[in-house]
């Protein structure tokens, strides 16, 4: 057997079957290209899932490829499994070859079989293979082709042997190659190919693309059978290098390494709790550097989520083994050393992973670290009350007031063999989020599939045309066959000069009009099926829709709403340009949106913009604007158009032509939008807005043209009304609030002597229940509905008596305001520090706070708790 390192086996396979006539297909981007229905690239395949469909036609009828894959969320997810055993990966890599309609399984079989045995150099006694136990055909060529002992073949049933990308898409029988160990992570002596202990490591899977599974589940014949094949990088060279698991081979080692070197602990001999924190860090930061590099950015919702929660594992494991953040980027680092080479992007991806990791850390550590508590003190209650189910309340607190995930309570209860009540939660959840239900109802007409043909689009050049109504649908997106007078309805037509909301603009306004009715639109949408929705008020239909279809309509845009749209996304584009020049090349688009009101752009960048560079990006955005540039659009194709360097989102898959549109030499988009025809006559460009959307992504909202304006006289009318309200004058205004502000400042300390007289009369009362531990002076007090201020005042009252306690002194006050919130306030003296307390106490409570040696407080969702503090409070001291 060849002993191989990454590099060279990467190398071997792509030789092996370039000489066998098959073409080399550099990997694709992690992120599929226009294929929603998976969220990551989960197999060698994904790329050239039209081929198998017959979709697009392939240049090549046989290809290889190295390919990054991941599998986290969705139908393959192994991410739950990352760290209990030595061989799941969220991020790992593929090699493959693959035949569209050329070779079949006999090929396949025996390629992978000779490039096994002959070329690696694996002991054929050591290998053993499954296959599907409908595929009579597959079995009789590895028994009668290849020569394989028939008792080392297998039948298995579907459930292991039929793959499939996503729920639709290409699939069918697969024959798996499993290499014998000899070394079970459970200890098991007898077992097979079927057990999941590990001895038995499958290593290549063929799999004989025969079918396509569509939307509705059904299965029909792909045109015609082919072959996708796929061998798990880090499995095999776990059997190459002759090491027990994935993370000893080369391209894991050099993390264990240093986590042992950060930790002063030994992979492999401290036990089995750090053996899966280092596995899971080493496998997360691989994935975590490879996310950054494709610009996903954590947030709450697809990519960003899946995201998030391995951001979030990582941060939680890391604390575990007590490493910083400063050594998770330095691990981040030796991601580019190990894969860089092979990957470039890596390299970007750390840049973009410092800065994503940085915010991550910061903010979760705390939660993290006192939701864990919280839970892991829940779950030894549970254990005691011998309960097997964390309650569905219980994890909504802790989702809700402390941000705990419920994934991590999910990944945290599994550990300890305890599950979740997800129908409470679910049903808590959906009490709080019922406010957002209608606006995702309105979204529901955009998937109506109604039986009509793409709607032409020709509002690009004009706003205004003849075109045929060619049916009508009520709010519920049913047919309708007669119409009220004064109702909302969907009218869709052959043609519109009507811009369909889409692609970051809103929908286009206006009017349509026939013979007996008209429709004031006030939106316009496209379905998935690219059909055209017109929605708006119908008036004085007199009968007309019940007669038959077409109706011959005038259609005519509201030209003054399109004309600030257009403005606005012109903008958009102005703004891009601008922000690459000041801010930097790595601002990429995330999103964006435009109404006739204003424009929204978020990109990616790590930090909020400063006032200057906000100010000099408002002035390029208006130099360019003043320049009056001609907006010159054009179709290409869209590899001229790619090679043009015009921007683009590079997760959305582009075919055939694309609309491509330039301003000046500054700025060359995609964009299917519509927009001014010179820059100039966007009038005048002002950033309102500058604010965070998400880690990582910064939003900017600006105005245009009249809309400036108007920002302008809102600005103007509230400056008006201060000034009437203060009874001043523009000259005078600013003396006049300064005299106000310190006049506010003398009756607010007039108002305090009186506060502090009445905490002079309450403390008389409390300095007698003071209580004393040796040298400890102490007092607890619990209060109901006291404000913030009034405890303070009070203690500043206690404190100025001659006979409050000096040197070893403490001063607990806790008070419950409205149910709701749990307040708790520490003095300290002498060799007490409040701060501390007040951490315990957070602790105890899943509290947040903090504060001086002297004064510090805190805050609680948990009400509950208020027992606890006391208790925890006189512990404390009964010890000192
Ligand atoms: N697409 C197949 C797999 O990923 C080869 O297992």
């Amino acid at each position: 057997m060849k002993s191989l390192l990454s590099n060279e086996l990467r190398e071997l396979f792509v030789d092996y079957f370039t000489r066998k006539d098959h073409d080399f297909v550099s990997g694709s981007s992690l992120i599929p290209a226009g294929d929603d229905s998976i969220m990551f690239t989960n197999a060698g395949m994904v790329q050239f899932k039209d081929y198998f469909t017959g979709a697009a036609k392939p240049p090549f009828l046989r290809a290889v490829s190295v390919q990054k894959c991941m599998r986290a969320g969705g139908k393959h997810n192994d991410l739950e499994n990352v760290g209990k055993t030595s061989r799941h990966h969220t991020f790992f890599e593929m090699l493959g070859n693959f035949s569209f309609g050329d070779y079949f399984k006999k090929d396949a079989v025996l390629f992978a079989y000779e490039f096994l045995t002959d070329v690696l150099g694996l002991d054929s006694d050591k290998l053993y293979i499954t296959v599907n136990s409908k595929d009579e055909e597959g079995y009789s060529i590895w028994r009668d082709v290849a020569g394989v002992n028939e008792k080392k073949i297998f039948k298995l049933g579907d459930e292991t042997n039929f793959w499939q990308m996503g729920e639709t898409g290409p699939c069918g029988y697969s024959s798996e190659i499993f290499f014998d160990t000899e070394y079970s992570e459970l200890g098991h002596k007898e077992c097979s190919v079927d057990c999941d202990c590990g001895r038995y490591l499958e290593i290549w899977n063929l799999v004989f693309m025969e079918f396509n599974r569509g939307m509705d589940g059904a299965v029909s014949m792909l045109p015609k059978p082919s072959i996708d094949t796929g061998m798990g990088l880090e499995r095999i060279l776990r059997v190459l290098q002759n090491v027990k698991s994935n993370y000893d081979t080369d391209v894991f080692k050099p993390y264990i390494n240093e986590i042992d070197s950060i930790t002063g602990k030994s992979y492999g001999k401290s036990g089995e709790n750090y053996d899966v924190a280092a596995r899971v860090i080493s496998d997360h930061v691989r994935t975590s550097i490879f996310l950054s590099a494709e610009s996903v950015f954590p947030s709450n919702e697809g990519r960003g989520y899946v995201f998030r929660r391995i951001l979030r594992r990582l941060i939680r494991y890391s604390l575990k083994l007590g490493i910083s953040l400063e050594n998770l980027i330095y691990l981040g680092n030796t991601v580019v050393i190990v894969m860089g080479g092979f990957y470039p992007e890596a390299r970007d991806g750390f840049a973009v992973f410092e800065k994503i990791i940085s915010e991550e850390y910061n903010k979760f550590s705390d939660t993290i670290g006192q939701g864990l508590k919280l839970l892991e003190e829940k779950i030894s209650e549970l254990k005691g009350e011998k309960k097997k189910i964390i309650p569905g309340d219980f994890i909504f607190k802790l989702y809700d007031a402390k941000g705990f995930p419920v994934d991590m309570t999910a990944d945290v209860a599994s550990e300890n063999g305890l599950t979740l009540d997800l129908k409470k939660f679910d049903e808590l959840m959906g009490i709080q989020k019922r406010g957002s239900r209608r606006k995702k109802e309105k979204r529901g007409i955009l998937d109506v599939n109604p039986d009509f043909s793409v709607t032409d689009f020709y509002g690009y050049e004009t706003l205004k045309g003849s075109s045929n109504i060619t049916g009508i649908l009520d709010e519920k997106g049913e047919f309708a066959t007669s119409v009220e007078s004064g109702n909302f309805y969907y009218v869709i037509a052959d043609s519109t000069p009507f811009y369909p909301e889409g692609g970051g603009q809103s929908g286009d306004k206006g009017v349509i009009e026939w013979t007996g009715g008209s429709v004031s639109v006030t939106n316009t949408y496209k379905t998935k099926n690219g059909v055209i929705l017109h929605y708006g008020r119908i008036f004085k239909d007199n009968g007309t829709v019940r007669k038959c279809f077409p109706i011959k309509a005038e259609f005519c845009v509201d030209k003054k709403i399109r004309k600030n749209v257009a403005s606005n996304h012109s903008a958009v584009h102005l703004l891009q340009a601008s922000l690459r020049k000041i801010v930097g090349e790595h601002v990429s688009q995330q999103g964006s949106y435009v109404d006739p009101e204003g424009l929204r752009f978020d990109f990616s960048h790590g930090k909020p913009l400063t006032d200057s560079e906000i100010r000099r990006i408002e002035m390029l955005v208006n130099e360019y604007i003043f320049s009056d540039a001609e907006v010159k659009t054009e179709e290409l194709n869209t590899s001229v158009a790619m090679d043009s360097g015009a921007l683009h989102f590079f997760d959305e898959k582009y075919e055939g032509k694309v609309r491509v549109v330039s301003m000046g030499d500054y700025s060359k988009e995609f964009c299917g939008g519509t927009h001014v025809s010179r820059v100039g006559e966007i009038g005048f460009f002002k950033i309102t807005g500058e604010s965070s959307v998400a880690s990582g992504i910064r939003r900017i909202e600006a105005v245009t043209g009249f809309n400036y304006l108007n920002f302008l006289y809102i600005e103007e009318d509230n400056m008006n009304n201060i000034i009437k309200l203060l009874d001043s004058s523009k000259s005078d205004i600013y003396n006049k609030i300064i005299k106000l502000f310190y006049s506010h400042e003398y009756l607010e300390k007039n108002n305090e002597d009186l506060r502090s007289k009445l905490s002079d009369l309450e403390a008389e009362r409390l300095i007698k229940l003071f209580k004393s531990v040796e040298n400890v002076k102490y007092l607890i007090y619990k209060f109901k509905n006291i404000s913030a201020d009034g405890i303070k005042d009070l203690i500043n009252a206690l404190k100025s008596r001659h006979d409050f306690p000096k040197g070893d002194s403490a001063v607990i006050f806790i008070s419950l305001i409205n149910d709701e919130k749990l307040i708790y306030i520490v003095s300290a003296g002498g060799s007490i520090d409040a701060s501390k307390i007040i951490k315990l106490i957070n602790a105890e409570v899943g509290g947040k706070g903090g504060g001086k040696r002297d004064f510090s407080q805190g805050g609680s969702s948990f009400v509950e708790k208020i027992n606890n503090i006391e208790n925890m409070v006189e512990g404390l001291f009964a010890r000192a």
